[in-house]
């Protein structure tokens, strides 16, 4: 394997353009969507304290791990790992390690295609006007019309795959590095207009906060701290290599402990304001709050419904919600395409083409498994729990403990000191303490709890 100068799919236009990417594969349904969901199934306040300590302790030494693997080893993590091991003269099979993550980042994006096709199906829904003055059983009712409809859910699946595939097949600074600019703000800003008719629900509110906040650890299960742990690396886009990949079209100047607090702190603030907007309409309307993936479905169209000019919001919020997922899908596949591209000589294009088709081919088990499959299950986890389990809960957290591995303890002091380049030194002592020592604790213990209960 060759390892040119330059990797073949360019480099970022400035490292705002990289702090803006990374930040677009960061946010997206995982925040807005999957964050509440799996808080409301998990309890609340204890689980959000533990998902915070591993985003801390875990989540940005191993960010800060695979920027620095991908802009020096300057290629997909398949190679960029290879070359990185001979370098530190250790055996070869560190490369299966980026094997293990573009496996995981098809998986993931076959199921992530799904949730942002019924985001893009809530576009239209909302900009018609069917959910003004809704009840909080007539938006679930349209979620669940829309779900058990096979049909309806392929189409919107079909639509997000081609439109992810035809950005990733124009290269990454073609659009996206433009359209993220603007749309993390408008994001933003619509998230603060929905904490403000939160704020609203008076007491509903409060309770809103205190089950995000308020940490109540009898409610905390084993499998609860394996979700949260899970949740740290889906949300931050690590444990596949995207952020590897993305680290690789990055300049040799720029500051990788400066921008991974970036990126962490936008992250956190989206998925913390996701819940305060969503939990008091969850009370206030009397709504179940261990729904599950259908949950943000179910309560932000009561909200736009009774709102002034709720189907023009609504519409806009979930317009902005499908971009977010946008610029998160195409980081999900953007590893394997580079990879196909750089070893086996397929044109972008074309390698965006079969990662297209391979991703739609798998979601289909997840359209299904919401309908004419629902009852096809394994000890009651339909094919989207078990493809959700296997990715978020074992393959990241996995992914990220042999990152962990590999740059704390294979790479030399030397070789990760001058890539950081860190000042003050204790800094960089800190980062080094957190990866060889509490990172890799920290996984293995949550791992063997899984096992023990
Ligand atoms: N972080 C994204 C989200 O929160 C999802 C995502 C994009 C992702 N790229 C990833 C998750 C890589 C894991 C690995 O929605």
């Amino acid at each position: 394997m060759a390892r040119p100068l330059q990797s073949i799919h360019g480099q970022w236009s400035s490292r705002w353009a990289f702090v803006l990417a990374a930040t677009g594969s960061a946010v997206g349904l995982g925040n807005i969507w999957k964050f509440p969901y799996i808080t409301g199934e998990n309890g609340g306040g204890a689980f959000v304290l533990v998902y915070l300590a591993c985003l801390v302790l875990i989540g940005l030494p191993v960010m800060m791990a695979e920027i620095l693997v991908g802009r020096r080893g300057r290629q997909n993590p398949v190679n960029s790992l290879h070359s990185l091991a001979i370098e530190e003269k250790t055996t070869q099979d560190w490369q299966y390690l980026g094997w293990l993550g573009l496996t995981a980042g098809i998986l993931i994006m076959s199921y992530y295609s799904v949730f942002a096709g019924q985001a893009l199906a809530y576009v239209f829904r909302n900009f018609s006007g069917v959910f003004e003055g809704v009840t909080a059983d007539g938006a679930t009712s349209i979620y669940n019309a829309l779900v058990s409809d096979p049909e309806r859910l392929l189409a919107w699946h079909t639509i997000f795959v081609i439109i992810t595939s035809i950005v990733v097949a124009r290269g990454v600074q073609g659009g996206l590095e433009k359209a993220v600019k603007f749309l993390m703000p408008a994001l933003l800003a619509i998230l603060f207009l929905l904490v403000g008719y939160a704020a609203n629900t008076g007491i509903y509110f409060q309770q809103g906060i205190d089950f995000l906040f308020h940490a109540d650890f009898s409610k905390l299960s084993g499998d609860s701290v394996l979700t949260a742990m899970g949740h740290a690396f889906f949300t931050l886009s690590l444990g596949m290599g995207a952020i590897m990949v993305y680290g690789s079209y990055l300049p040799k100047s720029a500051s990788i402990l400066k921008m991974t607090f970036a990126i962490a702190f936008a992250d956190t603030a989206v998925a913390l304001l996701a819940g305060m907007a969503i939990f008091p309409l969850v009370f206030a309307n009397g709504l179940d709050i261990d729904a599950g993936p259908g949950l943000i479905f179910h309560t932000l169209p009561i909200a736009f419904g009774h709102m002034q000019g709720g189907a023009f919001f609504g519409g806009l919020f979930f317009l902005l919600l499908v971009f977010a997922a946008w610029s998160s899908a195409i980081s999900l596949i953007e590893p394997a395409v580079a990879w196909l591209v750089e070893n086996k000589e397929v044109s972008r294009r074309r390698a965006s083409v079969i990662t297209g088709l391979v991703t739609w081919s798998l979601g289909l088990l997840t359209v299904f498994s919401f309908n004419i499959a629902s009852e096809w299950t394994v000890f009651g986890n339909t094919f989207f729990d078990l493809l959700d389990y296997l990715t978020a809960n074992i393959m990241l957290p996995l992914g990220g403990l042999l990152i962990a591995i590999f740059v704390g303890r294979i790479m030399s002091q030397d070789s990760s000191e001058k890539e950081l380049n860190i000042k003050p030194q204790y800094l960089y002592s800190t980062w080094r303490f957190l990866i060889r020592y509490i990172a890799p604790a920290g996984i293995i213990i949550v791992f063997l709890n899984m096992l023990w209960n």
